[in-house]
């Protein structure tokens, strides 16, 4: 069944048809012009100590007096920005996901609901009603919500339209990531992700190329094909394209790790939480998410993806420490640990974009370990030496809700990756290692603007809700959108 949103302009509660309410009050006092028959058991429930104005807390009512619609769900929110407003509704739909409601209206009091109130509105609602069937088919086929109605003024309706618009080709591009990350290894294979990849070029009329490990061998991606060598599964590249631009126009590139299960090779990872390793393509998924979104958005801009995709596994033929490996560009990598296997991939990717005269490259990896260390699972670490791609990157995270922060590319961080054997070593110390991580990158990137985004932290939730989050395609497709005509 189709999920689905709409905008209603409306100056009253009383026209309302839907099973649920969902109340987001914003601020530390309720709006005196709000409707009285929810402020009466709202504000009798702050007085007997039931309910707060304070982030976080929650109240549910039950046919209230004199409102048609039987369950009301009321949260309240820090502010009225869109991310308070998002962080509110993840609560109330919390709230009511074991209720009966299948349609829900939402309605921001002590605040106005612009454009990215609408977007977060698509975005929290997809976050709390998406499911993964499809290796537990057994699981609920949808859940219990099924549309979503945001009340507006009427003066309100129109932006809101369009930021449900963009919501939702977003929250498109969110759950394909999402999905993909989630599928096991097994049931994503770099061939399979090449299908995924062709079957959004026919759905959504991009160009799509695929390359499988002859057509590799021939373009001379050393590096990229000694991580795929250790594994029964052939490597695909897979490149996409979306044209909204005249040809002449300098795409945008887009790179995604696309490490289908990383074992970490023969430098193999230990056992507990390896099974998380098969979101290790979460780079390539947000590549093809974004691309979906941008192609129903249709901005006058070109993007191409490119996905390197393969395994990294240990065998009889695989890399080994110490290994030498002559990458694309020509430089030579002395391997020395393995399970620095990403950077290895995108070296070559990133040697491939030169060809497309990008007007810039963002890389899209989880990349390193210690990128969740140092930033948890809150923001991706964004490295470049662009001020202006910097703070185009910045300002899409905190418009899309989906924010990075800046990290160093001090010229020092590179001389941990000398090699005696090589033009350069695949790993440095253990310190600071997702900046020397961004350093090895750096050496490939050619005579563009390059960006890099460590997501190793934010592409993934573990603990109970372990699972996908669809990150960055949000960040990544407002910044597509800012960049077109
Ligand atoms: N895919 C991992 C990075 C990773 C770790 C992502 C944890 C998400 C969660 C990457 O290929 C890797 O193994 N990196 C090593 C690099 C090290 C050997 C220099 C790491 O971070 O430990
Ligand atoms: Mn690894
Ligand atoms: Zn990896």
């Amino acid at each position: 069944m189709d999920f689905r949103h709409q905008i209603l302009p409306s100056s009253g509660l009383s026209s309302l048809n839907v099973d649920a309410l969902l109340v987001v009050v914003a601020g530390d006092t309720l709006d005196a012009g709000f409707d009285a028959r929810l402020s009466a058991p709202i504000e009798e429930a702050m007085a007997q100590g039931d309910f707060q104005l304070k982030a976080g807390r929650t109240l549910y009512l039950h046919r209230p007096q004199g409102i048609r619609v039987p369950r009301v769900a009321v949260t309240a929110a820090a502010s009225a920005t869109p991310k308070a407003f998002k962080t509110a509704l993840a609560k109330g739909f919390a709230l009511l996901k074991d209720t009966g409601a299948r349609t829900v209206g939402v309605v921001l009091v002590g605040g106005e609901v612009d454009a990215s109130h609408a977007e977060a509105l698509v975005a929290a609602s997809l976050d709390a009603t998406y499911v993964y069937r499809h290796t537990k088919p057994s699981a609920p086929a949808n859940a219990a919500i099924t549309t979503v109605v945001l009340v507006t003024d009427k003066l309100h309706a129109k932006v809101a339209q369009l930021g449900l618009l963009r919501g939702q080709a977003i929250g498109n591009g969110v759950t394909l990531a999402r999905e993909w990350a989630n599928r096991p290894a097994n049931h994503c294979t770099p061939s399979l992700l090449a299908d995924e990849a062709r079957a959004l070029a026919k759905r959504h009329d991009l160009k799509v190329e695929v390359f499988d490990r002859k057509a590799i061998e021939k373009l001379g991606m050393g590096s990229f094909l000694a991580v795929s060598q250790g594994s029964e599964e052939p490597p695909r590249f897979i490149v996409l394209r979306y044209q909204g631009a005249a040809k002449s126009k300098a795409p945008i590139v887009l790179v995604g790790k696309g490490v289908t299960f990383d074992t970490g090779g023969i430098s193999i990872k230990p056992a507990a939480e390896m099974d998380e390793m098969k979101f290790d393509m979460g780079g390539a998924a947000s590549v093809l998410g974004t691309l979906r979104a941008v192609a129903e958005l249709k901005p006058k801009v070109n993007v191409v993806g490119i996905i390197p995709a393969c395994e990294n596994m240990p065998d009889g033929r695989s890399l080994k420490p110490g290994d030498v490996v002559t990458s694309l560009s020509g430089q030579t990598i002395e391997v020395l640990n393995t399970d620095a296997e990403g950077r290895l991939l995108l070296c070559d990717a990133l040697t491939y974009a030169e060809r497309f005269k990008p007007a810039a490259v963002v890389d899209i990896a989880t990349l390193t370990g210690a990128c969740v260390i140092a930033l948890g699972n809150h923001r991706s670490g964004l490295f470049t030496a662009d001020e202006a791609l910097a703070s185009e990157l910045i300002d899409a995270g905190q418009a899309g809700l989906d924010p990075c922060w800046r990290m160093p590319l001090d010229e020092e961080y590179d001389e941990g990756l000398k090699s005696n054997f090589a033009d350069m070593a695949n790993v440095g110390p253990r310190a600071g290692g997702a900046i020397t991580a961004a350093m090895f990158l750096r050496r490939f990137t050619g005579n563009y603007r390059w960006a890099h985004l460590d997501i190793a932290g934010t592409a993934w939730k573990s603990g109970a809700s372990k699972g996908g989050t669809g990150r960055p395609v949000s960040l990544l497709t407002h910044y597509v959108l800012s960049q077109a005509g």
